[in-house]
This record gives structure tokens, sequence and C-alpha cells, in this order.
């Protein structure tokens, strides 16, 4: 079983990130998990904690010479900011540190400082916000890139694209090879495949900018290449399409997610919507009319791409503060605001990639096993020849 675990604040020293359940023999390459922390950095629409942060990972356990060694990998990844927070946020508590806290006591509505400040017994929303804030994706999105290394020993590979930002949305599919372009780019606006469309989601954020505002959107993830057969119908728990829900759903203001058209799917007839069943004589294999079902029927999958959407709601942070009320007078008061992001879709799309990545790989090792990646090989290739027999 692969297990993950994150720990740390956004204004803490580091965030740290656990995964265990890899087989030995993975190759790791740090300058390939830094190009996803630095993917996850970008996109129009962030705010200046993106200008001070840039992030690094240290692998500081389960890696040697550049391969897992089979147990638990550990990733550190400092936060730059931390040294404005050393005396707001201090490991002991020492004389005078209480006149250096940085309190939160005007919860802003859409974040986790009201209920959870009621929930933990603090009057002050601080210790709350530190680690409900998506900082947190940091560490998710590094071993994502652990789990990505895995499944592209098997030729999976696993992307994202911005599809709609506000009102703004892309009216037609995109490739793969768009997303393999898109992801190669080293400047980022929106991540949207189609220029045009891209533009117009910039004039969307643009206004928010103008209008101390924040807006949200949908990000796609396509997983590439996974074979037929990851995850199971046999039981709730067990059901990929589930387990991918869940794991988009955790990501901080996503609200809502999509496996293949379901939305449209839901408003249309069965025979629209179903993809039918073809079968190459020449090729031996079966094909599929569409893939309208984002690669997944029953809980498995089914050989085609898997497509995941996630939709983000608007930063709950505004610039032009919502109502509120203070926590220890009670008297209505304006939101907090703390330097903030405007638009987070296209990195979204990127935490969305690790968090699929990571589902996959789990369903990946639970299916074909193994301690050593030559093991899990053997297991997985036996399995192709018997579906190539099938
Ligand atoms: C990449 C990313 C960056 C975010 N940045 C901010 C931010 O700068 N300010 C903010 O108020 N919320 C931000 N959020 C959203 C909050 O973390 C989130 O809304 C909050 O933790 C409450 O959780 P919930 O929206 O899932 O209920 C961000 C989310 C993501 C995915």
């Amino acid at each position: 079983m692969l297990r993950f675990e994150t720990a740390g604040e956004s204004h803490g020293e580091c965030l740290v990130a656990t995964l265990q359940g890899l087989p030995a023999g993975i190759p790791i390459s740090l300058e390939a998990v830094n190009r996803e922390l630095w993917r996850r950095q970008q996109g129009y629409g962030r705010g200046g904690r993106m200008k001070i942060e840039t992030d690094r990972a240290e692998i500081v356990a389960g890696v040697r010479h550049s391969h897992t060694i089979g147990s638990p990998v550990a990733i550190l990844i400092r936060n730059k900011d931390w040294e404005n927070w050393t005396e707001a946020l201090p490991v002991e508590d020492i004389d005078g540190a209480e006149d250096k806290r940085k309190p939160v006591t005007r919860p802003r509505p859409g974040h986790a400082d009201l209920a959870g400040a009621i929930k933990y017994g603090f009057h002050d929303a601080r210790y709350i916000l530190e680690r409900a804030s998506a900082r947190e994706t940091t560490a998710r999105v590094a071993l994502g890139a652990i789990a990505k290394a895995l499944l592209g020993e098997f030729s999976i590979h696993v992307l994202s694209h911005v599809i709609a930002v506000g009102p703004v949305r892309l009216e037609r599919a995109a490739a793969w090879e768009e997303l393999v372009d898109l992801s190669l780019r080293n400047e980022v606006l929106l991540r949207c495949v189609d220029s045009a469309t891209e533009a117009r989601m910039k004039e969307v954020v643009d206004e928010a900018y103008r209008t101390g505002d924040t807006v949200g959107g949908v990000f796609e993830v396509v997983a590439h290449g996974a074979p037929v057969g990851l995850g199971s119908h046999v039981a709730w728990d067990t059901r990929l399409d589930g387990r991918l829900a869940q794991a988009i759903v955790s990501m901080q203001a996503v609200k809502g997610v999509e496996v293949g058209f379901a939305a449209e799917g839901a408003a249309s007839f069965g025979s629209k919507v179903q993809d039918t069943i073809h079968y190459n004589k020449d090729a031996h294999r079966f094909t599929r009319g569409a893939n309208r079902a984002g690669g997944l029927e029953g809980g498995m999958t089914n050989g085609q791409d898997v497509l995941v959407r996630g939709m983000l709601k608007p930063i709950s942070t505004l610039r032009r503060p919502l109502e509120s009320v203070d926590l220890v007078t009670r008297e209505p008061a304006a939101a907090a605001y703390e330097r903030s992001d405007v638009c987070v879709v296209p990195a979204a799309g990127v935490i969305g990639e690790a968090m699929v990545a990571i589902v996959l790989a789990q369903a990946f090792l639970e299916k074909f096993g193994g301690d050593s990646l030559s093991e899990t090989r053997r297991n997985f290739e036996s399995y192709l020849e018997q579906v190539r027999n099938f």
C-alpha cells in the first residue's frame, strides 16, 4: 500500500512529505521534482508569496544514487518566508512572544478560519489558517513528482490544462500533444491550450485585479497510457473514480469534480453519452467510439485517457474584504486581508496532476506490487500479455 503524509504550515520552517511503499529502483531526478514545484508556482493571478518562494525539494530519505531504495521517501521544502515569521510563530514560547504574534481575529468567509477557531478553541485563527493554507500542496506536488517517476517507467503520464477561468471556457477538446507542449513552456500565463481563449481568460483575471476581487475556474487532468483494469468495481472503496474524486476535492478551494463529461452527460440521452465498443480484428484489440466516460467504467480504467476535472471556487481572501465578525469583540468587522492570490487555476491543475498521479500509483502498485522495480515490471508485463491474449 502506497501511503503519503504531509506536515508543515504556511509560515513555518518547512514542509515535510513522506511516501511509503514504493518499490526499490525507481529513477528519481531532483531536477524533475523541482520542475514540478516550479510549475505549481506559475500562472497569471498569483500573489506576492510566489515572488518570495522559489521552492526547492531536499530529499532526505529513501533515495540514494538517484534511485528509490524501498524505504520511505522523505522530502523537505523550506519556507523562505519563515525568516519573517520566526518571532511570530516560535516553536517554544519565550518571554515577550505574546507581543510578536500576528493574530487573525476577523475570520475570512470561505476559509477554515471560523470553523477551525471554534473547533480547536483558539480566539485567533492564525494556527488554523497556517495549516489550512494551500501552501501544503507544495508537499503534495513533490510527492506527485515521485509518483510520476514510477508511472513514467510504465509509460503512464499525467498532465493538465485549464479549461475555464470565471465565465470564459475552452470550447474544444485538447490533444495530448498540446498538453505536453504546455508542460514544457517556461513562461506560463493561464495554461490554456488555445491562445485566443487564454487571452480572454487573462481579461477576466485583470478585471478581478482592478476590482479587488478574485476568480475561480476549472482544470482538467489527463492520465495518458494507463492500462485497462486499475481500480475495481467490487467495492465502493476500490472504485477508482471515487478515489480520484476524493483526491481532487481534498484540494483547497476545489468544490466540485467531474469524471469525463459528467455534467454534459447528465443533460443528455444515454444514446449520446456511452462510448460505443468496436473491435479491430487486424490489431486484435477493442476500440471505443469516444471517450466521454473519461477512461473509467465501473470504477476501473478502460484503457482510454483518464479525464478528471476540478472546479475551483474563487479565492476567499479579498482585497475588498467581506463582512465578518471579530472573534474577540463579537462586533461586525471587515474580514482580515493577508497577501493573497487572485486566480490559481493553473497551479491547481499542477496540484491535480500530483493527486491523480499518487492515486494512480497506489492503484498500480495494488495491482502489480513488487519490492523492486524489476519485480513490478515482470508483473506488469505478464498482465499485458494476458490482456493481449484475451
Ligand atoms: C494553489 C492554491 C493557492 C491558493 N492561494 C490562496 C490565497 O492566496 N489566498 C486565499 O485566501 N486562498 C487561497 N487558496 C484557497 C484556500 O487555501 C482555500 O480556499 C481555504 O483553505 C479553504 O478551503 P476550502 O476552500 O477547500 O474550503 C488557494 C488554493 C490553491 C489550490
